[in-house]
């Protein structure tokens, strides 16, 4: 959580630079904003409370060719001024912008005041400058104060600190993300690519424990741990920046949903000798199990059914927030499939950790290569979805399951067949989101976006897609949904159905039709409004929103219209579907 951004370089608008690239990084955090830059009168630094994207740069900025940005999901100390990154030393020279958390804070807050220190904000962040002050007073450089700093510190953290009187940008990762960009006569510092992504596709990827200093002109990279010079590889990404921007849309959420018009096709052009060997590992391997979380960890339980119906082969899910008592069943012989978006989820990489601790091998499939997600793997797949830069997860999802559907098609030995199905959905998919279908989906959430409860259901891979689909809901336009098993609802939940409950049921044309038609009956007996999404209109429904008949990829198919009608339920009731309360893009604290 939380974007920070530094740039160093020959440019006067360095100020500038980082506030425009940080508003690409809002969907990290977004509580508050700060920016610190080196100018000719020294210091110089803004903060506030609220979005950066309110911010205007050419306002804040002052002549500089160096500074530091950031914007806020708090953790430590409330959504205030004081709190808001950059925080300085003592004296006002050092500015620090910091992701993660100094879990020892503390402890070292109390060292500092007794060596007279006083500190403005309740974060744990606070202590990086005022430690670093202490070793510069000693007659460190400044990335050996940070060095000698993180030596000190628990916890995750990415920190970018530079001194008012020393040209030099300093940056250090543990557990937090940062990426280097390389300009001509410039470097950029940033804990995602978009936020440098109109200025270079060039870019170093930090590994945990590693740190970086440059004065603009020359690069170095070392260990925190020895301060060990490193050479460090250039790689060279293929989003565009085009990507990362919403063009015509309003917002990025309902961009990214017709982006998958492109991009399940996108997400199954692999390399057919991959996923082969992806095939012969799951076959092979003694116990083979889905981890992720949220959205990503609904499509694994999908995935689930998908190696079930297709494969025959028995794969587990767990939540990678519930996997570590899981190492007990660990062993070399067992294989750990993570999914993740971001390829930076902090529960994830713990996961990863503890199945690595067991010997087992660990297959990553994500969107962002060179994350860390996907450097720590042992074998990667990309979804090429491209930038998914609102909050919620969409085209990151439906290219998860198409990966995860051609991976099952590719142990049943039917490889080509997988392929040529989720082809065809890919094109039925491109077909069905046409003005007419999105007005028809608003027209629906225009009748229901005042109730305060909604209920999904579903069976067989509908099921999780239920459970998505309340995710989707809840986390963009706060109704209350819930989903639920549609053969579960007899047990408990059908007590929640009132007259006009709006209940969706999510169905393919499949063997679980005449159970799903029987549980809508039992919710219609109890006044509910059916909102079917289906191939086929059953007289049960009181509105039908079609989505075209695709087999074992019809989970793909059917979350779209949620996504859609989650995207208007949100507008419709004055949220801003792109940056929900209270959350963040990418999960990055466990
Ligand atoms: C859903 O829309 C969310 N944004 C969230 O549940 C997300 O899927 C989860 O945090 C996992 O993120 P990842 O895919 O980047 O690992």
């Amino acid at each position: 959580m939380c974007g920070i951004f530094g740039y160093i370089g020959e440019k006067k608008d360095a100020g500038e630079i980082v506030i425009e690239g940080l508003k690409k990084l809002e969907y990290r955090g977004y509580d508050s904003w700060g920016v610190a830059m080196q100018t000719g009168m020294g210091m110089k630094l803004k903060k506030d409370i609220g979005k950066i994207s309110g911010v205007s740069a050419k306002d804040v900025s002052d002549v500089s060719s160096l500074a530091i940005a950031h914007s806020r999901w708090a953790t430590h100390g409330g959504v205030t001024k004081e709190n808001a990154h950059p925080h300085l030393s003592q004296d006002g020279t050092i500015a620090v912008v910091h992701n993660g958390i100094i879990e020892n804070y503390e402890e070292l807050k109390k060292e500092l005041m007794n060596k007279g220190h006083t500190f403005a904000s309740q974060t744990d962040t606070e202590v990086i400058p005022h430690l670093m002050e202490e070793y510069r007073k000693e007659g460190m450089s400044l990335q050996d104060a940070l060095r000698t700093a993180c030596g000190r510190f628990e916890g995750r953290y990415a920190i970018l600190a530079f001194d008012a009187t020393d040209h030099t940008l300093v940056a250090a990762r543990t557990g937090s993300p940062l990426i280097v960009g390389i300009g001509k006569g410039e470097y950029f510092i940033a804990s995602d690519i978009p936020a440098f992504l109109e200025h270079t596709r060039n870019v170093h990827y930090l590994d945990d424990g590693e740190m970086v200093w440059t004065d603009g002109k020359k690069i170095h990279f070392s260990s925190i741990e020895t301060g060990e010079e490193k050479q460090k590889r250039t790689i060279n990404i293929s989003w565009k920046a085009e990507d990362a921007e919403k063009g015509d849309f309003e917002h990025f959420m309902m961009k990214e949903i017709m982006d998958q018009k492109e991009s399940i096709n996108r997400a199954v052009h692999q390399d057919d000798k991959e996923i082969l060997r992806v095939a012969k590992e799951i076959e092979t391997c003694l116990g083979c199990i889905l981890s992720a979380c949220g959205t990503a960890g609904k499509v694994c339980m999908a995935a689930d059914y998908f190696f079930s119906v297709v494969a025959h082969r028995h794969v587990n899910y767990v939540a990678s927030s519930e996997f570590k008592i899981y190492h007990h069943f660990l062993k070399p012989e067992s294989l750990l499939i993570v999914v993740s978006q971001s390829g930076e989820t902090a529960d994830v990489l713990e996961a990863m950790k503890v199945a690595k601790e067991a010997g087992s091998k660990v297959l990553a499939i994500v969107n962002v290569e060179g994350s860390s997600i996907y450097r720590a793997a042992d074998f990667a797949l990309l979804i090429n979805a491209g930038p998914e830069r609102a909050v919620a997860s969409t085209k990151a999802a439906t290219g998860q399951m198409a990966v995860l559907l051609l991976i099952a098609y590719a142990v049943a030995g039917k490889l080509n067949e997988g392929r040529t199905l989720l082809l065809e959905t890919g094109a039925k998919i491109n077909d069905m989101l046409n003005p007419r279908y999105i007005e028809h989906i608003k027209g629906i959430a225009q009748k229901i976006h005042t109730h305060e409860n909604l209920y999904i259901i579903g069976k067989s891979w509908n099921y999780p897609m239920a459970l998505e689909s309340a995710i989707k809901i809840q986390e963009v336009s706060y109704v209350h949904a819930e989903g639920f098993a549609a053969g579960e609802l007899k047990h408990g939940p059908i007590a929640l159905i009132e007259e006009g409950t709006p209940c969706i049921a999510l169905m393919g044309n499949d063997e679980m039709t005449a159970d799903m038609l029987s549980n809508i009956m039992e919710l219609k007996a109890r006044g509910a409004l059916i909102i079917g999404v289906s191939p086929e209109r059953y007289d049960s429904f009181d509105f039908w929103i079609k989505v075209p008949d695709s087999g074992p990829a019809q989970p793909i198919v059917n979350i779209i219209p949620i996504q859609i009608l989650a995207y208007f339920l949100a507008v419709l009731r004055g949220k801003d579907p792109d940056m929900p309360r209270n959350l963040a893009k990418s999960v990055t604290v466990k």
